[in-house]
């Protein structure tokens, strides 16, 4: 019997589909937009690149129905409230996240966890088989699915696999840490192709294939020894934001009046500082906090000439790490303004929520320093999206040499967060440096995110995931 199922040429698998599902006290179902830079990168490559996206409805229970919306199919896989706990808020970000970005804060190791991540990504790898055409593309997002890839590989031989992390990827003294690191490195070798923001991630990649699992490399491929004769490749390709569908967002008149309209409403300061982050402790917020407040201490700058609105969006609120971040934040915010803030004047602006896009554009516009300090991100698409808005050149960007964006973008104010006193340093020097210094540097980072922007990284990438050297040609000298 043959099937009359549609398939797809492209099938993005990602732990979140892009909206997200929420039900209300009263048992109402909406879709919002689901958080995080990975969202906002692979929306809008798929309005591009139309396809299915497999990925998890971002609550507890049964998987909805399939459906289509703006042109993809999204295909939701589903987590029981158990899987939620061990796979998402377990293994995936109390046991990987902390790993891949140099433990600042320590990892969790339960087996419990690792048993959840094996069959949640088994279960993704199912559903990608079921929307798959034959030979088709198939793209796999991010530390949370390390496993599909081999699983993929298992159900559907045909199709092409690439696999792109969105954040680091460690040094092999610290990924070696992981009870399950074999397996891992085995799962991702599934693929044909393997994208990292940075050369650097890419490298301690093929570092632990060599160590771990004791495989021959050479530059960029990794031989595999079951006998296939395959290749895989592992190589840098730094994602980016839609440059153009946001700078013109950035320029309409309504978010440019709203720009305007922000800065009047907390009193048309000098200097308007701005942080926008997941809550979340790789971001740098505390050690940024810090050395605003010992800027404010020592009068070198203070409100209502000087103020800072910090933006933090709610994030896996369950996991304690997160948890113990959030109220240490509040508490310094609430000390910083209690202690330094004037009637009418408060030091620092928190807002625990997510803005629309629209809202999002104008408060870049608003705000005459960004501050991207954190102490490590794979990319940073905030830095990017930052710049992209800066259509009149206005504005500075303090950015963090532990970012992916920095190493694209190191025209801007750098800092190390570790650094108090060199942090204080970048953010008095995008105060006071020249307006015209300050407008040749914004036109200098604007052009790297114009040429480099995210519909260019997903030609790059598909390109080359499809010449990704697979089992090799055989030797044309016999
Ligand atoms: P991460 O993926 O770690 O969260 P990124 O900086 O790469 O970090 O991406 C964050 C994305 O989320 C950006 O597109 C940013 O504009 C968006 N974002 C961050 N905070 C908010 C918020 N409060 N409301 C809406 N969007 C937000
Ligand atoms: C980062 C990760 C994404 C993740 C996002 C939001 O960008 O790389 O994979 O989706 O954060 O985090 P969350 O846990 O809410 O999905």
């Amino acid at each position: 019997m043959t099937s009359t199922r549609k398939t797809f040429d492209l099938v993005v698998a990602a732990n979140r589909l892009p909206v997200d599902k929420q039900v209300d006290e009263q048992g109402n179902v909406e879709w919002h937009r689901s958080p995080g830079g990975l969202v906002t990168a692979m929306e809008s490559v798929m309005r591009s690149n139309p396809g299915a996206w497999v990925g998890w409805s971002g609550d507890a229970g049964e998987a909805p129905p399939p459906f289509d919306e703006e042109g993809m199919h999204l295909r939701p896989v589903g987590l029981s409230a158990e899987e939620v706990r061990d796979f998402y808020e377990g293994f995936s970000n109390d046991t990987l996240w902390p790993i891949y970005h140099d433990v600042i804060v320590p990892a969790s190791f339960h087996r419990e966890w690792w048993a959840a991540y094996v069959r949640v990504n088994r279960r993704f790898a199912e559903a990608v088989a079921e929307e798959a055409a034959p030979g088709a593309r198939v793209w796999i997002q991010d530390y949370q699915l390390q496993l599909a890839p081999a699983f993929v590989r298992q159900l559907r031989p045909d199709v092409r696999i690439g696999w792109f992390n969105h954040i680091p990827f460690p040094p092999v003294e610290l990924f070696a840490q992981l009870p399950w690191r074999s397996s891992l490195l085995e799962g991702l070798l599934g693929a044909d192709f393997l994208g990292f923001q940075r050369q650097a991630d890419a490298r301690n990649f093929v570092r632990a294939c060599r160590q771990l699992l004791g495989l021959r490399a050479k530059g960029e491929r990794v031989a595999l020894d079951d006998g296939s004769g395959r290749q895989v490749r592992a190589t840098a390709i730094p994602i980016s934001v839609d440059y153009r569908g946001l700078e013109s967002l950035a320029q309409q008149p309504e978010v440019m009046a709203r720009a305007k309209e922000i800065r009047e409403s907390l009193g048309n300061p000098d200097v308007l500082m701005l942080g926008v982050d997941r809550l979340d402790y790789t971001k740098g917020i505390r050690h940024r906090l810090k050395a605003y407040e010992e800027l404010l201490l020592e009068r070198h700058i203070g409100p209502p000439d000087v103020t800072l609105v910090q933006v933090a969006t709610p994030s896996r609120e369950r996991v304690e790490a997160y948890r113990s971040l959030r109220e240490e934040i509040e508490q310094t915010v609430g000390r910083i303004n209690g202690e330094l803030g004037k009637i009418g004047a408060p030091a620092v602006h928190y807002l625990h929520h997510s803005y629309p896009r629209e809202e999002m554009a104008a408060l870049f516009q608003a705000a005459d320093v960004m501050l991207v300090t954190p102490l490590r991100d794979g990319m940073n698409l905030v830095a990017k999206e930052y710049v992209t808005c800066r259509h009149d050149l206005g504005g500075a960007l303090v950015l963090s040499e532990f970012t992916g964006a920095w190493h694209e973008l190191h025209q801007a104010f750098t800092c190390n967060p570790h650094d108090i006193e060199g942090l204080k340093q970048a953010m008095l020097r995008a105060i006071n440096t020249p307006k015209r210094d300050k407008e040749r540097i914004m036109r200098a980072l604007r052009r790297r995110v114009a040429d480099h922007d995210v519909q260019r990284w997903a030609r790059r990438y598909l390109a080359a995931l499809d010449a990704a050297p697979g089992v090799p040609a055989p030797d044309p000298r016999g």
